[in-house]
C-alpha cells in the first residue's frame, strides 16, 4: 500500500472522495484542494487519474504548523535530518528520472527558502547514485507544501506535462474541469454528447479521450476556433463532429436527440451579452428541446445567481436541478449544475 497526495480544483472534495472510494482508494485526509489516500495500484496508474491537478507519493506528512515560511524551512531542516531519507526517496524514484529540482509551496504559492537550506539537501538527494541537480529543466521534482490549515507535505511529484500539454489558450478550460464534468455527466458508451459553446474543445475533446459514446458534437459560433477544432480533431482517433452554429438555435440538432449536454458557455466577462438573462433562458429552450427525457445538463456557470433566477423562474419543472458544486476557477467564483431533464 502506498500513501500518494494530490491537489485539485477547490469545491471539488464530494466528487473527489466518490471517486477515489470508487477505485479502491482509502481517503486519509480531505481539504479543500488537497486529498491524501492510500492505494495498492502503482503510481503509473495514479498518475493518469486525470481528476487531479497533481499528484505526488507521499514520504512525510505535518501537521498543526503555522502557514508561514519559517514553519516551512523548519520541515526542511527536519527532512534533511531524518535517518530514512535517502531509503525512502530511493524507494519511490520513478524509473529513469534523475535530473531533479525541489520546489517549495506555501498556501498553493510556489516560494524561496534559505539557501542554505536548499543546498544541505540537494547534497544529500545526490548521494543517490544517478541524481543530477537540474533547476532549469528538471524531470524529477521534490515537493514541499505548506497549507492554510498547518498541514505540511513532503513528496516527490509523479505527474508530468510536456510543454505543449500545459499550454492553454485564453478562455480554455482545464482539463481536470472539463473531465471533471464529463465524469458528473455520468458517461455511458450509448451517449450522444454536444457541447454547444466548444471554444478550444477541452470538454469534448477530454469526454471522447477518456470514456467511450456514440456521438460527439461541438458547436461554436466563431469560425475561427471552428476551423482550429477542426484541424486539431484531424490527429484524433475517435470522431468528433464540429459545427459552426448557434447555441441558441441548434438547427441540425433533432428534437430529443442527445443524452447529454456538457458545457462551458459565456461568462459574459470577457465579450459583453448585453442581457444574459435572456441568453441564459434562450440557452435552457434550446437545451430542453434537444435533450432525451431523463438526459443530464452539466454545466459550467461564473453568473451564478442570474443563471438560478432564469432556472428556477421558467424550467423548474422540467430541467430539475440534481446537484451544484461551487467551485474556483483561475481565482474566480462558479459552479458546476447538474440538471436532469424530467418526464412530465
Ligand atoms: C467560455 S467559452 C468556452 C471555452 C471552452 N470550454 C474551451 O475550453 O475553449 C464560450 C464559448 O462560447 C462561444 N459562444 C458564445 N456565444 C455563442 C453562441 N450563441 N453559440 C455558440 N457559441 C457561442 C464563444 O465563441 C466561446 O468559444
Amino acid at each position: 500500500m502506498k500513501t500518494y497526495f494530490s491537489t485539485f480544483i477547490t469545491g471539488a472534495q464530494e466528487i473527489i472522495k466518490e471517486f477515489l472510494e470508487k477505485r479502491g482508494c482509502k481517503v486519509k485526509l480531505l481539504l479543500d484542494g488537497l486529498v491524501v489516500f492510500e492505494s495498492n495500484r502503482p503510481a503509473n496508474e495514479i498518475r493518469r487519474f486525470l481528476i487531479f491537478n497533481n499528484t505526488f507519493i507521499l514520504l512525510r506528512s505535518f501537521s498543526n504548523f503555522k502557514p508561514n515560511i519559517k514553519s516551512l524551512e523548519r520541515i526542511l531542516v527536519i527532512i534533511s535530518h531524518s535517518k530514512d531519507l535517502l531509503s525512502k526517496i530511493a524507494n519511490n524514484l520513478p524509473s529513469g528520472r534523475r535530473n531533479f529540482k525541489i520546489i517549495c509551496s506555501l498556501e498553493n504559492r510556489m516560494v524561496s527558502v534559505r539557501r542554505s537550506l536548499l543546498k544541505a539537501l540537494e547534497a544529500i538527494i545526490l548521494k543517490i547514485y544517478g541524481m543530477r541537480l537540474n533547476i532549469k529543466n528538471p524531470d524529477l521534482e521534490f515537493w514541499f507544501l505548506l497549507r492554510r490549515e498547518g498541514y505540511g507535505f513532503f513528496g516527490i511529484r509523479i505527474t508530468y506535462q510536456s510543454r505543449k500539454e500545459k499550454y492553454r489558450e485564453r478562455g480554455e478550460l482545464r482539463k481536470e474541469i472539463a473531465y471533471i464534468m464529463s465524469l458528473i455527466s455520468d458517461p455511458s458508451p450509448e451517449d450522444i454528447v454536444i457541447d454547444p459553446f466548444a471554444g478550444y474543445g477541452s470538454i469534448p475533446l477530454e469526454r471522447a479521450k477518456n470514456f467511450s459514446y456514440k456521438e460527439i458534437i461541438a458547436v461554436d459560433k466563431d469560425k475561427n476556433l471552428v476551423s482550429r477544432l477542426k484541424e486539431k480533431v484531424k490527429t484524433f482517433k475517435r470522431k468528433i463532429t464540429i459545427i459552426w452554429g448557434d447555441a441558441l438555435a441548434l438547427d441540425e440538432t433533432p428534437d430529443f436527440y442527445v443524452t447529454k449536454i456538457i458545457s462551458d458557455p459565456p461568462w459574459g466577462e470577457y465579450k459583453k451579452i448585453p442581457n444574459l438573462e435572456k441568453f441564459y433562458e434562450a440557452m435552457l429552450r434550446e437545451f430542453n428541446r434537444i435533450l432525451k427525457p431523463n438526459g443530464i445538463i452539466v454545466l459550467l456557470i461564473g453568473a451564478k445567481e442570474i443563471f438560478e433566477k432564469v432556472l428556477q423562474a421558467k424550467f423548474s419543472r422540467v430541467l430539475l436541478l440534481k446537484r451544484k458544486y461551487d467551485i474556483l476557477v483561475s481565482g474566480k467564483k462558479a459552479a458546476i449544475y447538474c440538471l436532469v431533464k424530467n418526464i412530465l
